[in-house]
């Protein structure tokens, strides 16, 4: 049956009347907690309480039921037990209710899904959709509505929250307040049954109250379209992300918590990079990125420096921008021309630029405005140990001007203040004023780390163009060899199928070919090319080795001819009574830094790729990372450099650098293979052979299987 259409986001965020289905006059009940709080949040559209006792409820006449509201009610918010929802749905439907937000539990999370479905599917097949089960609702600044069971009062300001727990969520709120962060919207999706992250992602980026986003996330659906969004997404708007589930229990634990699988931790936070998402370890970094983020400026450039008094802390900051990756400026001579006027002979204009343990107040302020001038200094950490020579009356002071004169050339700038009482007391006043002072320098250092993490998302981005993608000649080839496959009931390609497969994909693989008599081999080895290697071709002869059916490194004709006699004589007189074939004669594979390629279609996020370091050492190192296709040359790059193999590739002691190109384009065309031959679940290419620069790289291996319905 055809859907109708999706109605308008809009219709939930700014919903111009709003029904509460449950909504009760007793105080202890979730349905009045809503009620009031839309009521005291100064929603601006008409509320209608729904209970089946009508009368009044805070001052407003209740209906007993939905459809006996006089007006339109664009959004329900829907707080009845769980056996009567699906008839509040089927009453809303009756009314046109745009959205439902089903603040219920007890379906998917406790093992209902199909009632949760059942009701989702009635719902979106008369054109209402789902917030939730299992939600606190939603606060909408747009519309000055907090129909949450959460805390009262919200400061509106431009960051919107998407969270899958509901308690963490609730938490959050509170957390918003005492960290002074103005929330533009919070969304609690629950079992996100309906509207999930993607659907709210495309909103509130699209929203212009919104500046950054918070997501929560515990699992993913739609992954594959949680992608393609985020990958927008991020390219207008910092989108931070606190996922749980990194550890293995975390990862259980999540699972039945939301009914929804974590994934593989790796995977995701790898395509999470791809997607240019910030990834946070925790609530409080989660916070910390969002609050800097939301109130500094973007830098013009990479340059970083350190001003600090005590050297000390100035390595422990450092060590922090390494970790957060965030580049320290290094031209000495600039920085002793920018930063003498500030240091004493004994202090260091070095990065991180030490004014001593004796500077004053005025030193500091020497110092960061010389940053502040310099036109290759992009942006500035500056840390501060407690001393007795510092004159602490005037440390808030120093920090709040400083800070407003980098604000003002829109240079970002962290400050990390170390000390006693006194210094304590500054920083809680600088953080109710909005400046961005930490105790712990890393909690500094990160901020400033996700800065410039956004930064390089958007640079990098810029240009982005898509891979080249090749023409579609071969296909048919491909889907004939899969097609074959299928017909004789296999989910895996046989050696040679495989072979033909990467070889039409235009994979190089070692060539080969059988040859049954010694005219054979030598045209066939002449065609190869030298060098070559020799194997007899008998099923009687299982060990061809220890048979002297093997001949490796031929160079030449003579030799393919000498060793084809040789091996027919050896193979004769140590298996007598076997029945030879042929010779196989194939391409001896020079070796090259061994690379592995891994491609599946995954269940969450569709299909993506894995690079590592190949061969044996795979298993054991796990030196690999992932990514999403389809991919663009740029980000293919990035992903190899993630590998730590990575400094193999670019050679060691004396070695060339290897033809990293040509495994670029491998993976493309495994991508390509992937995405189009639909059948295919997984390749693996192990080990892919590169070479030095310009020589190419060669799938010596490679193992293809096909989606088996009943197994997947
Ligand atoms: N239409 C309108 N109102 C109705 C209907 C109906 N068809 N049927 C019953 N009601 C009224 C009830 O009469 C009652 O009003 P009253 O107090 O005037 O009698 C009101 O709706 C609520 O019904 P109750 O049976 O009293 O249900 P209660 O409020 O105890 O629980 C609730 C309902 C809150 C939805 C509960 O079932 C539930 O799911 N609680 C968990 C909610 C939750 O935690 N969600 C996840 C949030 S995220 C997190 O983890 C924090």
């Amino acid at each position: 049956m055809k859907q109708p259409p999706s109605p308008d986001l809009r219709y939930l965020f700014e919903p111009r009347s709003l029904a509460v289905i449950g909504a009760s006059a007793d105080e202890r009940k979730i349905g009045h907690s809503i009620l009031k709080n839309i009521i005291d949040g100064g929603f601006k559209g008409e509320i209608y309480p729904v209970n089946p006792r009508g009368g009044s409820i805070l001052g407003l006449q209740a209906y007993p039921d939905i459809g006996e509201i006089p007006g339109v009610v664009d959004a329900a918010s829907i707080a009845v037990p769980a056996d009567l929802v699906f008839d509040a749905v089927k009453d809303c439907v009756r009314k046109d209710v745009k959205f439902g937000m089903i603040i219920t539990s007890g379906f998917s999370e406790i093992g209902k899904t199909a009632e949760e479905r059942e009701i989702v599917g009635y719902a979106n097949s008369n054109g209402m959709r789902i917030l939730g089960p299992n939600i606190f609702g939603l606060y909408s600044s747009v519309a000055s509505l907090n129909a949450t069971f959460g805390p009262g009062r919200i400061s509106p300001g431009n960051v919107a929250i998407i969270t899958q727990s509901g308690a963490l969520g609730l938490a959050m709120i509170g957390k918003t307040a005492v960290e002074n962060i103005g929330v533009s919207a919070i969304v609690s999706i629950g079992n996100k049954a309906d509207v999930d992250e993607s659907d709210l992602l495309q909103y509130l980026v699209a929203q212009t109250r919104t500046q950054i986003i918070m997501m929560y996330m515990e699992g993913v659906k739609k992954g594959e379209r949680l992608i393609k969004i985020l990958m927008d997404s991020t390219k207008k708007k910092p989108i931070v992300i606190i996922k749980s589930g990194r550890s293995e229990r975390g990862a259980i634990a999540a699972a039945s918590h939301t009914g929804s699988l974590a994934g593989s931790d790796k995977v995701f936070d790898n395509l999470m990079r791809q997607c240019g998402a910030l990834r946070a370890e925790s609530i409080e970094e989660g916070f910390n990125w969002c609050k800097y983020l939301a109130n500094n400026p973007v830098p013009g450039g990479e340059e970083t420096v350190i001003i600090t008094n005590g050297g000390g802390i100035g390595v422990l900051a450092a060590d922090a921008c390494e970790k957060y990756s965030v580049k320290l400026f290094d031209d000495n001579m600039r920085l002793r021309e920018t930063f003498s006027i500030a240091t004493p002979d004994f202090g260091s204009t070095r990065n991180p630029v030490d004014i001593t343990g004796q500077a004053t107040s005025r030193d500091y302020d020497s110092a960061f405005n010389a940053a502040l001038y310099d036109p290759h200094i992009n942006s500035a950490i500056g840390l501060y140990c407690e001393t007795a020579v510092f004159d602490a009356a005037n440390l808030e002071h120093l920090v709040v001007e400083t800070y407003e004169s980098f604000l003002e050339s829109r240079k970002p700038i962290v400050f990390s203040l170390f000390g006693g009482e006194g210094t304590e007391v500054t920083l809680r006043s600088l953080a109710k004023q909005g400046v961005p002072a930490y105790g712990d320098v890393y909690e500094a250092v990160s901020s400033l780390g996700a800065m410039y993490s956004y930064y390089r998302n958007i640079i990098e981005r810029a240009g982005e163009m898509p891979a080249d993608s090749m023409d579609m000649k071969g296909l048919s080839d491909m889907q004939s060899i899969i097609s074959n496959v299928l017909k004789n009931d296999r989910n895996f390609l046989l050696a040679q199928e495989a072979h033909d497969l990467m070889s039409i994909a235009g994979i190089r693989m070692p060539q080969s070919a059988t040859a049954r008599n010694l005219d054979e081999a030598t045209v066939l080895a002449e065609r190869i090319g030298y060098p070559v290697v020799m194997k007899v071709v008998s099923r009687d002869i299982i060990h061809k080795s220890d048979a002297g059916g093997v001949a490796l490194d031929l160079e030449n004709r003579g030799e393919v001819i000498d060793a084809y006699q040789a091996i027919m004589r050896n193979s004769r007189a140590n298996v007598p009574n076997a029945v030879i074939e042929g010779v196989e004669i194939a391409e001896m594979i020079k070796e090259g830094t061994e690379i592995i390629i891994g491609a599946r279609r995954d269940r969450t996020f569709g299909p993506i790729v894995m690079v590592g370091l190949g061969g044996i050492y795979v298993e054991v190192l796990k030196d690999v990372s992932f990514r999403a296709f389809p991919l663009e040359r740029q980000e293919i790059m990035n992903m190899i450099k993630e590998i730590r193999s990575y400094a193999l590739l670019l050679g060691v002691r004396g070695e060339e650098p290897r033809d990293i190109d040509a495994l670029i384009e491998t993976i493309i065309k495994v991508g390509y293979v992937i995405i189009n031959c639909r059948e295919i679940s997984d390749i693996e290419v192990n080990p892919l052979m590169v070479y030095e620069q310009g020589r190419g790289a060669m799938a010596v291996d490679a193992r293809i299987l096909l989606e088996k319905s009943e197994v997947r």
